[in-house]
């Protein structure tokens, strides 16, 4: 299975903290802007650099900088909305396109309903954002849609995954790098990560 769990001591004391039943709206909205800082941070890790001259203080100075057009962060709506403020103020000059997808609940197939990309999606590197990675579905979605126009670079940063959802993205884009805090035990019979979060669009909006 091919997916980088994050062992950073505060990523998993984080993800100790949203894992408590009775948690307040406030504070899993906090948490997992501060889990989506942390997992972006891991997933920035191999971005290329070059190397420009700039005019510094006392005369021309090579610097390095990040190679490239800016990246995209792709929240899938909702819940991924929760963790971008987190990711933006890591990469606060990146572009956002936006997916909207919910999962029917019987067939927990994806359901789109919305989409909006930047451009140049051939040059950019895209940062899906999502808590949740279940049956994989909603990511696997997201990233054909990203690659039908035609982005080439693609990273999955999901607060928790399950193996069942892990292996049908690596199968279907293996060349997709999943970032987590962690890779939980299994799915229940209703397509919920066991022991998860229980519902994070749910708790990151204050409904239901
Ligand atoms: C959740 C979650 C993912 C998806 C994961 O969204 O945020 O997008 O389910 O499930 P999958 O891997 O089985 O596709 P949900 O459909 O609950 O929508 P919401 O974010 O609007 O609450
Ligand atoms: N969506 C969620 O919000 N939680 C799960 O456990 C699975 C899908």
């Amino acid at each position: 299975m091919n997916i980088t769990v994050v062992h950073h001591p505060l990523v998993q004391h984080k993800l100790g903290l949203l894992r408590e039943g009775a948690i307040s709206t406030m504070k899993f909205r906090q948490l997992t802007q501060e889990l989506a800082r942390l997992l972006a941070y891991e997933a920035t890790r191999d971005f290329e650099l070059e190397t420009v001259t700039i005019e510094g203080w006392c005369g021309p100075i090579e610097v390095q900088q990040i190679k490239g057009k800016k990246v995209t962060v792709v929240p899938i709506l909702r819940a991924g909305l929760g963790m971008l403020d987190g990711v933006l103020d890591l990469v606060p000059s990146a572009k956002i396109s936006v997916v909207g997808l919910y999962r029917n609940e019987e067939t927990l197939e994806p359901v789109p309903y919305f989409d909006k990309f930047v451009d140049s999606l051939d040059e950019r590197i895209a940062i899906i954002i999502d808590p949740m990675l279940a049956t994989g579905g909603s990511m696997v979605a997201t990233i054909d849609l990203l690659k039908r126009k035609g982005c080439k670079q693609i990273k999955a940063v999901v607060m928790v995954a399950a193996p069942e959802g892990v292996k049908v993205v690596n199968e279907a884009h293996p060349d997709v790098q999943i970032v987590a805090a962690s890779l939980d035990s299994h799915l229940n019979e209703h397509g919920y990560i066991i022991p998860g979060l229980g519902d994070a669009g749910d708790k990151i909006f204050g409904t239901k």
